[in-house]
Order: C-alpha cells, then structure tokens, then sequence
C-alpha cells in the first residue's frame, strides 16, 4: 500500500465514534420523523389545529375520470374538504426537472395513468375520518386500453427519451471480435419489479403562513423539496422551509418529490390549516416509485485461454407512460471486465404503472446479478474457475473509457475473501455435497458501484460554552450522516464528540446534495473538514495579533487543535485553551463556513469505482427445495472506513438486501387492471433476521486520496449487489439447477431443468 505524507493522512486524529452519534436518542424514541412534528407545524400555522388527509387512488388502469361524486364524502364525520380534478386550485408550475421530481398526479387534469394513481385528497379532523371518507368518494371512469403485460409486449420496445443510456461501445468492431471467441455464452436473465419498503413510509406535514410555506417531509433532498415546492406554487425560493432530522429509511424512494408532498401543501392552503398526509404501506406501492422490471440478454465471447474477447449486454425494461425512468442495468457492463468490444443498450416498453425511480444501487443491482451469473456460466462452459475467470479478466483500467481508476484493490478483495470462505475446497461439480436431506453449494461474483461526490458546504461555530456547533442541510437516512459529521469534527478540532452539535435537514442550513448514489458522506465531509480548517485559520489569526496570547506572533500554518487547545507545532508548550478564543472575542461565538467540491479536472482523468468479492454459500432442502444463505463472506475495497460501525452496518445491510434479490422481493402486477396485488408486507417478502444467518464483512481500508481529501468511497449502495449472483451461482453448484429468473422462488427450482 502506498505511504501517505503526513498532510495527505486522510482523515485528522483517526478517532472513531465507537457508536452512532444518534443511537441514544433512535432507541428511546426520541428522535422524530417527518409525521411526529404535530406541535411544531401547529405553531407555524399560528396556532391553528392540525388537520389529516388522505388520498383517493384510481381503481383503473388507464383512461379518463367522467364524474366524481364527493356527497357521501363531503357529509362523512370529520371530513372538512375534498379536492378533485374538478374542484382543487390550479397550480402555477414553473415546470421543476426529473429527477428532483417525477411526472407528478396533482388534480390539475382528469387523466389516469395507472391503477393506484391519487386522484383526489380528503382532508378531516382525524386520520381515521380522512381514510373512511376516501373509501366513499365515487368516480366514473371512460377506461382506455391499458399498456400491461410487458412480458408479451417486449417487441415494443423503443430507446429512452433522452438518450441517457451508456452508450455502445466500439459499435461495427463487434462482428470480427466475436470471430475471435471460441466460447460463446448467450443467456436471458429476468428480475421482477421491485417496491422500496423502508421502515418510515413517506409522510409530509405543510403549513401556511402568508406567502410562507413550512414542510416536515420524509426526503434523501431537502433542497430538492423546497425547490420543487417553490416552482410547483410560484413562490421565492426562500419562502419555502424543508425540515426532516431523522430518516427511516429511503433507499431512493424518497431522492424525488412525489405527489402527495405538493398535495399535501395545496390542502394545508385550501383549508387554511396545517395538514398531515402520512402514506400508508399499501400506499408505498405505485404512487412513490419502485425498481422496474428487467429482461437481461447477455452475451460473453471468450477465447481459449477464457479471456473476453467480446460482450454484447441488452436491457429491456418497463417505464412509466408518464416519464421515462432508465434502470441502467448494462452500465456496470461497461467497465466491469478488461474486454476490448463490449455493446451495450437499454430500450424500453411504455406502461400503466407509476413512474419508476432509483432503488438503491439502480442499475448495479439487478445489471450484476445478471451479469455475475452469466460470468458464472461462461466459467462451467470453459471448465474453469469462476474466481480464476474473473481474475483472468481484471481490469487494469476503465476498458469502456480508458481511464486510470482512482483506486482500485480488487485483486486484493478477491483473494482476501476466498481465503476466509476456504473458496479452495469448492467442489465444483454441482449437487456433490450433501448434508442429511440438504445439498449444499457456493458461488461468487463481483460487487460494484461508482464513487459519486457533489459540491456541499457547512457551517462551524465554536460556541461561548465551548461546545462545537457542526451544520450542514444534508440528510441521515439512519445510515450515519450525524455520526460522520460529529467524527470530523471531533478529528479535525480535537475534541470529544460528546462536544460536538450537530444539525442537518433543515433548508435553512448551507447546502447541501441529495442523500442518494452514496454520495453523502463523500460529498459532505470535505465541506465539513474544510470548516474545521477555516475555523483554525479563524481562531490562529485572531491569537496571533493578540499580544497576551502565547501564540502571539507565531506563523498561521504553526498553529494546530490539539486537545481542546490552539497549539504550536515547533513549540508546544506554547498554547491556549479554545476559551481564550472566545475571550477574545467579546464572549461571542465565532463562526466559519467550509465547503468541498469535486475537481473537475481530476473527475474527467478518473474513473472512480468501489469494488468487492462476494461468497455465498446455500443450503437447498431436496424435498421443499427451500435455500437457506448459510454463509456470506464478502471483502469490499470502499477507499478507507471512516466508521467501523456504521460502515459495515451499510455493507451488511446491503447484503441482507440482496438475499431479498436473490430470493425473496417481488411486486406483482395484476395484467388485467394494472393493480399491485401484493402491496403489503405480509406478501412482499423482504427479508427477515431468519433469513440472514453468517455475514462476514471485511474491508481493504486503504485510502483512495484521489477522489476525495477524506480517502473515503460511497458506501451505501455497494452491497447490494453481486450478492444476488452469488447466491445463484451457490444454488446451481448445490442443485446443477440454473434458475435465470429472479427471486430464485422453491417453485422455480423444483421446475428447472
Ligand atoms: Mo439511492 S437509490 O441513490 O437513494
């Protein structure tokens, strides 16, 4: 591993909270979400009562809404107001971009695109009244021919609007590269359409003040909200005040604004009195995104040796007809394996279903279970090891871009991880290894996601009581924001995190990007690690000019935190407690700002990946054809671990995710009328502690400075994928069954070839 000079250590001291900053107050139901701020929006709205609303959901597929009678409705208990199509204001939109918002159902027409669709939002004294008189609204409907079935429609299949696909690669050299291979594998992998189920579901509480709108909204975007909710009601920018501390949960579901947060503002406004939509769980199912449905065509040319020689990966996916959303299931394709000719493409098939968005690791997710299961069957067909395939044809640099990676220690990851599964005593022969009425197997496959990083800033404030106040208008989706905010100061300032406030997701603070592509803690810590220097800079030069000090004198770049003090470098015994700052300074807290930005330059010569080595190993019952994921042994190379605990928390979380890939996780759409018919978790099944037994995660820890000063990597996403082909690939060396459609399903094993 590379020396680091002592100013590129990438992160201060290398103190570590040795747990989350907000678990106290997480596991005594202290912290609050969205919903549970009743007193403080009352407050915003003068004091008035805060109100409940519900949404009204289409029950057809597609066509036109003719009548809605509100009678029952209007004359149920409670019920203060109920807006339609035929009664809700007009909205002046100043037409907000995807993806900080998607094609929104905001009763500004009487079009229905898919079943489950809000078409109109009771508004009462209680939830219970607003959900009863939802139930009563009746609606006429002129239905029209409804775009479902994708598995039959897939010949109408068209390019994305816009053309955001990853482009083809070396187009027209790929005829002779595939006269090279010797062996060709050539196999259709399918993953279902996916519902994001985090424990929080989307809720909003808007109130109205004048011109003023304050909104607690479950959101990954809080700057993202308040610019959607400006444009959607013309206001100033600032008149809008987005605030969310505490996240259950997102997962991409909540990195756009959805309907019923404009919706939920536009009843607060007609009723003139603070509302609260809180979406129920079979409400997660349609109207707030999903991941779409994939159909996978792969194609792995190698020659004898079993190094590539050519890949063609073709996605078809379902969309919305409201608006494209892209699952970019090829992108990984591109970069993944050293092969000179590699095509890839997306096309979609317009649906009536709501608009799909990012489920975390989009594209990543589904693309590597196909594409690790495909490498998988390339490795039987050319009687070789699939690790020793995968290594054959590492990747010394970016072969679709033919850039240098920022770092990259895959290698390592591979033969770490093998070692600690004993991936040498695999026998590879399929359905050798019995245990009583188990077969028992293992596979492996790649873990990948890119390392995203955006501009973000921050505020420091050495306060009067020598407390450090850190703000940054960032988001904790319980992954671990407040907990790497607090660990930077308390590295960067010298101070225990127990001095350390820290205040994020409110739009009043500096910005900040959206908690979504694990960017987060990439993008946010520079800014925040900058603020600790601006502040010494601050505190060093206010000492330097002041006589009495002992600093005085002394040069900028001599003076450091240390301990709770300002102290010399050359001379430490030359120092000052931080009060003397404050002293200084009349009594007044002293404040900074600091800010973190990608180089571009460096951004356009980099091609910036996280990587991992995932090992599965299933037991599969010979009668009920049940799998058990005994072991998961996996070695990521994230750039350094900033937090052990959060850090492996994310990466295992990842994994317990992808058994759910594997296995479990489907939304099932009715063909008929366009309705979700599992929108519930008792038949979505994610999966459940039973499900996830041995996980053992280790990381390389080596610091990639290249892309961010902190030497960190994304984290949140990564581990969700490769799993999903690992477990696969254990189940054929367990069965010799090859299952290609995902969930691996008992009935699906029982039925395979
Ligand atoms: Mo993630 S799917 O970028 O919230």
């Amino acid at each position: 591993m590379m020396e680091l000079q002592e100013e590129q250590k990438p992160v201060g001291n290398g103190k570590q909270l040795p747990y989350r900053y907000d678990g106290k107050l997480k596991v005594t139901g202290k912290a609050r979400y969205a919903a549970e701020f009743a007193p403080e929006i009352q407050k915003e709205a003068g004091g008035k009562t805060m109100l409940y609303a519900y949404l009204v959901q289409a029950s057809v597929p597609s066509g036109e809404i003719v009548a809605m009678d509100t009678t029952l409705a209007d004359h149920a208990s409670g019920v203060v107001k109920v807006l339609t199509p035929f009664n809700a204001p007009k909205l002046p939109i100043v037409a907000p971009k995807p993806p900080a918002v998607r094609k929104l159902s905001l009763l500004q027409d009487r079009n229905v695109y898919y079943n489950g669709e809000p078409i109109a939002i009771v508004v009462a004294k209680t939830q219970v009244e607003a959900a009863q008189a939802a139930a009563l609204v009746k609606v006429r409907y002129k239905q029209s021919a409804a775009k479902l079935n994708f598995d039959q429609r897939l010949g109408e299949a068209r390019p994305p609007k816009g053309g955001n696909a990853p482009a083809a690669r070396k187009p027209g050299e790929a005829e002779a590269s595939w006269a090279k291979a010797t062996t060709v594998l050539e196999q259709t992998y399918t993953t279902p359409l996916q519902t994001h189920n985090p424990m929080e579901p989307h809720a909003t509480l808007a109130a109205w003040n004048g011109e003023k709108l304050t909104v607690y909204d479950a959101t990954q975007y809080i700057s993202g909200d308040k610019q959607t909710l400006a444009k959607h009601f013309a206001l100033p920018l600032d008149n809008v005040h987005v605030i969310d501390p505490y996240v259950g949960g997102g997962f991409g579901s909540k990195g756009s604004t959805w309907s019923h947060v404009i919706l939920c503002a536009m009843a607060a406004k007609v009723v003139d009195a603070p509302v609260h939509l809180a979406i129920e769980r079979p409400q997660m199912f349609g109207p707030v995104g999903g991941r779409p449905r994939t159909v996978q065509k792969i194609k792995l040319g190698a020659d004898a040796s079993g190094k590539l020689v050519a890949i063609s990966h073709d996605v078809l996916l379902p969309t919305s007809v409201m608006e494209d959303f892209l699952e970019p299931a090829a992108q990984q394709t591109t970069m993944l394996y050293q092969c000179d000719s590699i095509e890839t493409s997306h096309n979609m098939v317009d649906m009536n279903i709501g608009v799909q968005t990012f489920q975390r690791a989009p594209g990543e997710s589904v693309g590597t279970t196909a594409l690790e299961s495909a490498m998988d069957e390339l490795a039987e067909k050319l009687k070789m090891d699939p690790l020793k395939l995968r290594l054959i044809n590492y990747a010394e640099k970016d072969p679709g871009e033919h850039r240098e990676w920022s770092s990259k220690n895959l290698r390592q990851a591979y033969t770490d991880a093998a070692e600690r599964f004993g991936w040498s005593h695999r026998n590879a022969t399929p359905g050798q290894v019995r245990q009583g009425n188990k077969r028992i197997g293992v596979g492996m496959a790649t873990a990948t996601y890119p390392a995203n990083r955006s501009a973000a800033m921050a505020t420091i404030r050495l306060e009067p009581n020598g407390r450090v106040y850190i703000g940054s208008g960032t988001q904790d989706l319980g992954t671990g924001m407040y907990t790497m905010m607090a660990q930077t100061v308390m590295q960067e300032v010298d101070v225990p995190w127990q001095q350390v406030d820290v205040k994020l997701g409110d739009s009043t603070l500096p910005k900040a990007p959206v908690s979504g592509g694990s960017q987060s803690t990439a993008s946010v810590g520079p800014a925040v690690k900058d603020a600790c220097a601006q502040l010494l800079l601050k505190l060093a030069n206010m000492a330097i000019e002041d006589p009495t000090s002992p600093l005085h004198n002394s040069g900028a770049q001599d003076i450091i935190f240390k301990g709770g003090m300002l102290q010399s470098k050359q001379d430490p015994t030359k120092q000052e407690p931080l009060s003397a700052s404050i002293a200084r300074n009349k009594g007044q807290a002293i404040e900074e700002k600091g800010s973190g930005e990608p180089s571009q330059q460096a951004e356009k010569a980099l091609s910036t990946h996280s990587w991992g080595a995932v090992f599965a190993e299933v037991a599969v019952d010979d009668s009920t054809h049940m799998v058990e994921v005994r072991r998961v042994v996996a070695t990521y190379d994230i750039g350094i671990l900033l937090n052990k605990k959060t850090g492996t928390s994310q990466l295992e979380g990842g994994i317990v995710w992808g058994i759910g890939t594997a296995l479990t996780e489907e939304t099932v759409l009715d063909n008929t009328f366009g309705k979700i018919v599992n929108n519930n978790l008792a038949e979505y099944h994610v999966p459940v502690n039973a499900d996830a037994q041995k996980i053992e995660v280790s990381v390389i820890d080596t610091p990639d400075i290249k892309f961010n000063p902190q030497g960190g990597r994304g984290i949140g996403e990564i581990g969700i994928t490769g799993i999903a082909g690992a477990i696969a690939n254990a189940i054929y060396n367990a069965t010799g069954k090859r299952v290609r459609d995902f969930p691996i399903t008992l009935d699906k094993i029982m039925n395979a070839a």
